[in-house]
């Protein structure tokens, strides 16, 4: 199921799992494919505190981990705060694989509208 309501919900899900012992800010994010297959992640801490993981990397990487190339939908929720949006570093790896649409419990917003005059990949072409 991929309508904005249920992505949110397979997030809150995700959310559950999150390893946040430092922060306590549990993470959840959901990623569509450009096939349509959904991938989720967590936030993942670490006690160096540096080396944690967003929820939203997470998602995406293990998307890329399975041979995905192209992401053109990411939802994202914390089950502490309601109106909680990706951090820079996750618009930014969003943007290396092409998300357009990203889904929040405050609505819908396009990559462009968070992240305008981006660096990405044909920047380097
Ligand atoms: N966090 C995410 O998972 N995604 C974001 O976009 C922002 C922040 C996590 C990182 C850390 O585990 C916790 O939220 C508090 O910053």
């Amino acid at each position: 199921m991929t309508d904005a309501s249920d992505l949110l919900e397979q997030a809150r899900q995700a959310a559950a799992a999150s390893y946040s012992p430092y922060s306590k800010f549990r993470v959840g994010a959901v990623v569509v494919t450009a096939d349509g297959t959904v991938f989720a992640g967590c936030n993942v801490e670490n006690a160096a505190y540096g080396s944690s993981v967003c929820a939203e990397v997470t998602a995406i990487t293990t998307a890329v981990a399975s041979g995905a190339r192209s992401i053109s939908t990411v939802a994202v929720t914390c089950l502490e705060d309601d109106e909680c949006f990706p951090c820079g570093n996750c618009l930014q790896v969003m943007r290396e694989f092409g998300v357009e649409r990203l889904i929040t419990e405050k609505g819908e917003y396009t990559l462009e509208e968070l992240l305008p005059y981006s660096f990405g990949p044909e920047s380097l072409a």
